[in-house]
């Protein structure tokens, strides 16, 4: 099968179901050196933080551990905005480390309404700028900043070209700048891990920001950015809750289903995502000590909410619904409850009452006003309590 639109063709792309290959998950509750994980307290000793790593060695690459300085200004504050519904407020954050800064400008809604603080919804916006126009003269489906003000949230964005441009030749130009050792390790991260740690900054700011209740963030990303932020999730457990939206290959499908995209086909093209370690497991999925079930895991006991496109089988729609069933174990650790049944949920149908949240939405590979609904009801849901 040639895949349409993608210039790369040399991985043949699987849509046959009978063809996935029989694989065997790594056990998520099964420590390195075999032992059983019984307790919430040894998966949050020793287990999470197993799988971290080799997230961290193999994947997405190290996470810096600290930074030099960390400031802010408002470049622009208006209480007025979208009619007086929302205070505006364009944030410079700038992050100094290894003497050298990175800039990044965040756009900022908090509803006028509401009770302060209030939790926030921050998209790692992967697509074009004007999708986030602080104007709103330009509005956009991707990030429908007037409805999620009006549920009573706030809304967030920010750019990845901030933090790392999506570009094999200049995604240096960036974070990587402050941390120039990661360049050199076969364990160094790229542009997605980049991305994660700008999430992380973000909320570095919200806990200085009064109006936002920076116990409640929930970070958002679409496609690669949703790849993003399953890595921030994961990593930093100060994100209330996580939303991956239509993520795929590396995101939170399986890997070794190897249905769509593959970990081969994504390193050859996009070569500038994820460590220098992750190339030795093209074509070689079977050898790779983790998958990403164990990644939605490392979320728990946090609600994460996950979603697919019906047109969208590069994504791997059910290898993304496997992934939250092989971590349920995990949540049920915590005593929580994920009410997906063992087949994926019919087009359009939300589960939403789930620690473990999922929808397929009708259509093609996109972030949509549908899924930003549900993103709502689910924080409704889980984080109101
Ligand atoms: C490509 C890539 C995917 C990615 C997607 C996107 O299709 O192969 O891994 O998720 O772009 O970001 O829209």
């Amino acid at each position: 099968i040639l895949i349409k639109g993608h210039a790369q063709n040399a991985f043949q792309a699987n849509y046959d179901e009978s063809k996935v290959p029989p694989y065997t998950l790594p056990d998520v509750l099964k420590t390195t050196g075999n032992v059983a994980v019984k307790s919430k307290v040894m998966w949050e000793k020793i287990r999470r933080p197993e799988i971290i790593k080799l997230f961290e060695e193999n994947v997405y690459g190290q996470m810096p551990k600290s930074y030099e300085r960390l400031t802010y200004s408002i470049k622009n504050e208006n209480a007025g905005a979208m009619a007086g519904k929302a205070t505006l407020k364009e944030v410079l954050i700038e992050v100094v480390n290894n003497n050298k800064p990175v800039k990044i400008n965040l756009v900022l809604f908090v509803p006028n309404k509401q009770k302060k603080p209030v939790p926030v919804f921050v998209l790692i916006n992967n697509r074009g700028k004007n999708n986030t126009d602080p104007t709103r003269a330009e509005k956009s489906d991707f990030w429908p900043a007037e409805m999620v003000i009006d549920s009573g949230y706030a809304i967030a964005a920010f750019h990845v070209s901030d933090l790392a441009p999506d570009d094999t030749a200049k995604y240096v130009d960036g974070v990587l700048q402050l941390y120039p050792e990661q360049l050199t390790a076969n364990n160094g991260m790229r542009a997605i891990g980049a991305w994660a740690w700008g999430a992380s900054r973000v909320l570095d700011y919200f806990e200085k920001d009064a109006a936002i209740d920076a116990k409640k963030v929930v970070v958002v990303g679409h496609s690669r950015g949703g790849k993003a932020s399953l890595w921030a999730a994961a990593g930093d457990q100060r994100f209330a809750m996580c939303v991956t939206n239509c993520s795929g290959n590396t995101g939170a499908a399986l890997s070794r289903r190897r249905f769509g995209e593959t970990v081969g086909r994504i390193n050859t093209v996009f070569p500038h995502w994820f460590t220098k370690n992750y190339k030795k497991f093209n074509n070689n999925e079977d050898s790779l000590p983790v998958d990403q079930h164990m990644l939605i895991a490392a979320i728990a006991p946090r609600p994460l909410y996950a979603t697919n496109a019906s047109k969208d089988l590069w994504a791997d729609p059910k290898g993304t619904f496997l992934s939250l069933k092989n971590a349920e174990k995990v949540y049920a650790l915590f005593g929580l409850k994920s009410n997906l049944n063992s087949d994926p949920p019919a087009i359009n149908q939300p589960i939403i009452n789930s620690q473990l949240g999922y929808h397929i939405r009708e259509g093609e590979h996109n972030l949509t006003t549908f899924d930003w609904s549900n993103f709502i009801k689910f924080a409704n849901a889980h984080l109101k309590k």
